[in-house]
């Protein structure tokens, strides 16, 4: 982290515990400049002194530092690539090895509305393909609020304008102005904490053996340093069966293609992981 920073990472760590020195710089500075902005244009020297002295500030900083935004089918080519081709294309590969299960791993679902969108493709998919194969979706993140509003399932209408009318009537009820998720969707989806940057475990417990076909790892990596990003994918890689899809952002394309990642269609921010060839 650039050194003029560097008092505001001490400082969150010591009275929050909160590590910001692995962040992208620009990305600390665009967060710690909107903040800086709103108190009347502080200095850096001079914001820092008011976040000592100031709790709720220290609050909205590390708010704005952990972005969670998300919404459902939040990039809509992304989405349209998982239902017509990716999704098609794992479960016939899989009748035909005659294996029983697709596994997918949604790795940073901060309030849920990634891995229910796929959950709602899977729902669709399995409908015209009754009893062949049992989908099983691990949605984690590293931020517990974020994970018990998804399992609350609870959504306010502006995350829902992606989602086609169809959708919302099969797969949410009314809860007063909000929209809640339907148990049958709930019951596809396990959430449980996952920080993706521990060393302590190599993939969620609840899937024991990781073994993935899908990961969607999305709009995390542009908060890390490039050598972090790498850590990630390399972690998350390492889940993944030959031949198994990664998802990324759109804003993080770039980042895998200079990194030698083949994207399967081109802007749709999915990747395949290589077959290793066997060595005779
Ligand atoms: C912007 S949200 C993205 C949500 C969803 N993937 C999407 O694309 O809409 C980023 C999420 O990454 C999570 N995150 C950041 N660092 C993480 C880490 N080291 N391990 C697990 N989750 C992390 C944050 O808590 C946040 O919920």
């Amino acid at each position: 982290m650039e050194n003029k920073y560097k008092g505001i990472g001490e400082l969150l760590m010591t009275s929050r515990g909160i590590d910001i020195s692995g962040f992208d710089s620009s990305f600390v500075e665009k967060s710690i400049g909107r903040r800086r902005s709103v108190c009347n244009d502080l200095t850096n020297a001079e914001y820092l002194e008011f976040l000592k002295a100031n709790d709720l500030e220290a609050d909205l900083l590390i708010d704005s530092l952990h972005v969670s935004y998300t919404e459902f089918f939040r990039n809509p080519l992304t989405f349209s690539c998982l239902e017509q081709v990716v999704l098609p294309l794992l479960l016939a590969a899989k009748v035909k090895r005659k294996e029983k299960s697709i596994r997918i791993w949604s790795a940073a679902c901060a309030s849920g509305p990634e891995p229910y969108s796929l959950a709602m493709l899977i729902d669709e998919l399995n409908c015209n393909h009754p009893g062949k194969i049992n989908f099983q979706i691990f949605a984690t993140d590293n931020n517990l609020p974020e994970l018990s509003k998804a399992e609350m399932g609870i959504y306010p209408p502006n995350s829902m304008t992606k989602v086609t009318v169809k959708r919302a009537q099969s797969y949410f009820s009314m809860d007063g102005e909000q929209y809640a998720i339907s148990p049958h969707l709930k019951g596809m989806v396990d959430f449980s904490y996952f920080d993706l940057l521990s060393d302590s475990r190599s993939c969620p417990e609840p899937s024991i053996y990781g073994n993935f076909d899908l990961v969607m790892c999305s709009n995390l990596l542009f908060y890390y340093q490039p050598e972090l990003r790498l850590k990630i994918l390399k972690k998350v890689e390492a889940t993944m069966t030959p031949g198994a899809f990664l998802v990324t952002g759109e804003t993080e394309r770039d980042f895998l293609l200079k990194n030698g990642y083949q994207e399967v269609i081109e802007y749709s921010a999915i990747f395949r992981k290589r077959y290793q060839v066997q060595k005779p």
